[in-house]
């Protein structure tokens, strides 16, 4: 790959140990996916928050690139392990909470803003169409690709934070035009709705894989394209997607060559199945991807006369500038339950407090299983809250 003088020189170590590192990071993606030259990013997005997901491996990581490093584009973070202010009433211990906050303090010192969301375009960070950007979160990157237009690979999260450092990313993946052409149609007859949204997201991660599907027969909004965008980079490894009509890249290729999958409601019920596993959820967790504003207002506006029954607990998760964004809403929600900020139900530590969550999504049905040792109820939000009224 070719580096200009001055990527040289950050290479050779002479502008600090932290930049260096990143360079060489950079260095070593770009030698692997072939990419010709760095190019420049208007943004970064970072995973690697929670304490859960890195551990003291990652602390010590972050201790040491932080020490002499800044980052050089506006760069947002994704969910901690915990509510940062709230986190005593979450249930999670001194030792957990101490070393997360030691992780925040670390990217702080990098000048990253310490936004704690996977929904950062709803936030602080709305890159524009064409923007070329560096983001670590599945859901977020296949979103900004895909409904934004702008452009970023599937990055993890040393490599968006390297980007983040240098301003820089190597060329290579979605950054190129030809690699953004669709390559297989879905042909998709379901209901509306984010949690049929969801199902579909999850059975085209898995028809697709890795691809890039083009779908037909759906008109989504903002919060099913959202949902969608999340499932189908968790049952697939999907960073991109286009919608007929709709994205705004999808009237920029030639589809007649490509093989069609039609997908229905019958499907999706046997998605539905598959990731259930039981019918008495301990806690009902809805926000994932983290919950917009018109999610606030339309859960504030169904449960506004609700009155919690039983004994389960709720997690509402969002950004904490959705819930200063909503204070009326917030208010409503947390007569029955916690508004969670900063985190989420797959990140925070939740195995040791529960072992049955309920969620109407379905890349976090994915993961509960796995990474939280949890039974799952999959369902839509209102049938998961019957269950507490
Ligand atoms: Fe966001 Fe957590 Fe889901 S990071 S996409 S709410 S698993």
């Amino acid at each position: 790959m070719y580096l200009t003088k001055d990527e040289e020189r950050i290479l050779s170590g002479e502008e600090g140990y932290g930049r260096q590192k990143a360079m060489e990071l950079l260095v070593a993606l770009g030698t692997i996916y072939d990419a010709d030259h760095l190019i420049p990013i208007t943004s970064a997005h970072l995973s690697g928050v929670s304490y859960k997901t890195i551990g003291d491996g990652g602390i010590s990581f972050l201790a040491e690139i932080s020490r002499d490093t800044r980052v050089e584009v506006p760069t947002t973070l994704n969910p901690a392990g915990m509510d940062l202010r709230r986190w005593k009433e979450m249930g999670v211990d001194e030792e957990f909470a101490e070393r997360q906050l030691e992780i925040i303090s670390y990217y702080e010192r990098m000048g990253v803003i310490v936004s704690c969301t996977c929904t950062p375009y709803l936030t602080v960070n709305k890159p524009h169409q064409g923007d070329t950007i560096s983001w670590a979160e599945s859901s977020a990157l296949s979103y900004a690709n895909s409904v934004i237009g702008a452009r970023t690979n599937r990055e993890g999260g040393p490599g968006a934070l390297a980007a983040a450092i240098i301003g820089k990313t190597p060329n290579y993946g979605l950054h190129i035009t030809e690699n953004r052409k669709p390559t297989i149609i879905i042909k998709a007859k379901i209901k509306a709705g984010v949690f049929s949204h969801s199902l579909l997201g999850y059975a085209v991660g898995k028809i697709v894989s890795g691809g890039i599907p083009y779908f037909t027969g759906i008109h989504p909004n903002a919060d099913e394209l959202k949902t969608m965008a999340a499932a189908m980079a968790s049952s697939g490894s999907v960073a991109m997607f286009h919608v007929e009509g709709l994205t705004p890249e999808s009237n920029h290729f030639d589809l007649s060559h490509l093989e069609k999958v039609e997908v229905t409601d019958e499907e999706l019920k046997e998605v539905c199945e598959s990731l259930t596993s039981g019918t008495d959820p301990e806690l009902i967790a809805l926000g994932c991807p983290h919950l917009s504003i018109e999610e606030m207002r339309w859960l504030a506006a169904e449960l506004a006369q609700a009155k919690k029954n039983k004994d389960v607990d709720v997690w509402f998760c969002t950004s904490r500038y959705m819930t200063e964004k909503c204070p009326r809403e917030t208010e409503i929600l947390e007569r029955l339950g916690k508004v969670v900020c900063d985190t989420c139900m797959v990140v925070a530590p939740i195995e040791k407090r529960y072992r049955f969550t309920g969620t109407n999504s379905a890349k976090a049905c994915c993961y509960l299983p796995t990474l939280c040792s949890q039974k799952v109820t999959c369902a839509d939000a209102i049938r998961l809250l019957e269950m507490v009224i």
